[in-house]
């Protein structure tokens, strides 16, 4: 029987974490996926085959959960350089570029890419995609004050964009207070030019292009686990 989806996260987790050294400063990511990894991590910490580890969380949730772990949780102010992060990814191309958000997370999801020497993704095989924004629409984190001029922006990119609710019909509130649009672009043919075009707007806090900052995704599939490295 082909391993089921979780089995696969765990496998991708497992080979993350296997990268791990004592002394390490590690940044923490957020999702599903990133959470098999902290737990796994966690594991190998009480057993005492790693020591000294440092974390620094990509999300207020995953930093809680990571303290209940007993895991030792830091920020970027006392580590600013973090040597290396597991996350995990909604979308990855074959160039390594990814979409990232999904969990609502993506603005320190990416502070902690850009701070971070190594960025390991973690995903099974369903995330892997020929061009971004088939499967999944572009998180883009937005100041609540400019939601809809944000939205109409990204409209005139080719972009159609939804106000992320909760369950309860609430606008989503990230970590920092925001709102995120989740923008269907479809397949992007330039999603660099996206990227610069939403950098450029007013009101965008960040957008889940992680363009150039996955230095390797671990994939778990059917066939067992593969490294691709950029
Ligand atoms: C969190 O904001 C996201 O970037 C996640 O890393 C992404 O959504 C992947 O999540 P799963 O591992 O739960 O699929």
């Amino acid at each position: 029987m082909a391993p089921d989806q979780d089995a696969l996260k765990q496998q991708a987790a497992e080979a993350a974490v296997a990268m791990v050294e004592s002394g390490m400063v590690l940044g923490l990511g957020y999702g599903s996926t990133a959470l098999l990894a902290v737990r796994h991590l966690a594991k190998q910490v009480q057993a005492g085959e790693l020591t000294d580890v440092v974390g620094v969380a990509c999300a207020l949730a995953m930093d809680e959960e990571a303290r209940r772990l007993g895991l030792t949780v830091s920020t970027l102010e006392e580590h600013p350089v973090v040597d290396l992060t597991i996350d995990g990814a909604d979308e990855v191309d074959p160039e390594l570029n990814l979409i990232k958000g999904g969990g609502g997370a993506l603005l320190r999801e990416k502070v902690v890419a850009q701070a971070s020497r190594r960025e390991v993704i973690i995903v099974d095989e369903s995330k892997l995609s020929p061009q971004l924004g088939t499967n999944w629409a572009l998180p883009v984190e937005v100041v609540p004050f400019a939601a809809r001029p944000v939205a109409d922006f990204a409209a005139s990119l080719g972009g159609v964009a939804a106000l992320r609710l909760t369950d309860e019909g609430l606008p989503f509130v990230t970590d920092q207070g925001n709102h995120i649009l989740d923008c269907d672009f479809g397949p992007m043919d330039d999603p660099a030019a996206i990227a610069r075009a939403l950098e450029g707007r007013a009101g965008v806090v960040e957008h889940g292009l992680f363009l150039g900052l996955a230095t390797q995704v671990i994939v778990a599939g059917a066939d067992g686990v593969r490294i691709l490295e950029r």
